[in-house]
């Protein structure tokens, strides 16, 4: 099936100056079953080309599980996921559609170089020669304000820096669908602001579709267009952003803004008798 035009438009790639569109996402009616476990439960939502979309929830609520499915790293047990209209377990799709999915692990090799960390993907699809690489390398490490560290390892550098190099190393893919799984965590709050910059200025100037999975209510708050609260598998509410400020459902609200009492019997439970 051709792609339909996006109307997002196109946009010209960076790297290749070669006009791309931004792609679509389409969840439908997904279950995912591990054994007698049912992680995800008749998920059902889309990501408009060119949309940044957030989806929270808490841990164990099946968010990762989801990300893996629309790269086609995991098999619906029920239900389809699409992306720019063709199935996302598809081969094919992996080869028409550029996807980059940003790891909570950030997924570096210590072994390697922050440069041969970046300039593995294009070696492997041998996309240019080596001249053409190295340009978008450092074209990349440029824009995440990572000059300087190229030959340095991933372990030498902080928890932000990594986060960068992960991010950069998605960009040298050329993505037209970038996904994030906890960009965030483990981050201190000014760091953590920092990424959801750097997220929100990737999809403003490369206009590439941006799913990002989170507990971050900030970054939430701050660059999505649209947000999804997934619990136990399910997804209870999706949104606006403004729809988080003031939450009515109690679970949602207790998700998002959590309150600390000692007095709560879930402390008390925790309580040993000497
Ligand atoms: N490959 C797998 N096999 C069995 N269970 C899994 C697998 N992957 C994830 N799960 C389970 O699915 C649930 C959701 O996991 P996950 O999507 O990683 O949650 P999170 O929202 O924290 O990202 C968890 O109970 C997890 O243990
Ligand atoms: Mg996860």
């Amino acid at each position: 099936m051709p792609s339909s035009p996006s109307p997002a438009g196109a946009t010209r790639n960076p790297f290749t100056q070669v006009e791309t569109a931004a792609v679509g996402v389409s969840v439908e009616h997904l279950s995912k079953n591990f054994g007698s476990l049912q992680v995800l439960k008749d998920v059902t939502f889309s990501v408009e080309p060119g949309e940044i979309f957030v989806l929270m929830g808490p841990s164990g609520s099946g968010k990762s599980v989801l990300l893996k499915h629309i790269v086609g790293l995991e098999l619906p047990t029920s239900g389809r996921v699409t992306v720019d209209g063709k199935d996302a377990s598809s081969e094919a799709t992996r080869e028409q559609v550029r996807m980059a999915l940003v790891f909570q692990s950030g997924a570096l090799f210590n072994s390697l170089s922050v440069y041969d960390n970046l300039a593995l993907y294009p070696r492997e699809h041998q996309i240019t020669d080596e001249a053409g690489i190295r340009e978008k390398v450092m074209h990349a490490l440029k824009i995440l304000s990572l000059d300087g560290v190229d030959q340095k390892s991933p372990s030498d550098l902080s928890g932000g820096m990594k986060k960068r190099v992960a991010i950069a190393r998605a960009l040298v893919m050329e993505p037209q669908l970038m996904l994030y799984d906890e960009p965030t965590s483990e981050l201190d709050p000014v760091t953590s602001a920092t990424i959801s910059e750097i997220i929100a200025t990737l999809k403003q100037e490369y206009h590439v579709t941006t799913i990002v999975v989170s507990h971050d209510r900030e970054l939430a708050l701050n660059i999505s267009d649209r947000v999804g609260i997934l619990m136990d598998g399910a997804l209870i509410s999706l949104g606006p952003p403004s729809d988080l400020k003031a939450p009515t459902d109690p679970h949602i609200a207790e998700f998002l803004y959590p309150k600390i009492d000692l007095q709560h019997p879930r402390f008390k439970n925790l309580e040993t008798t000497p």
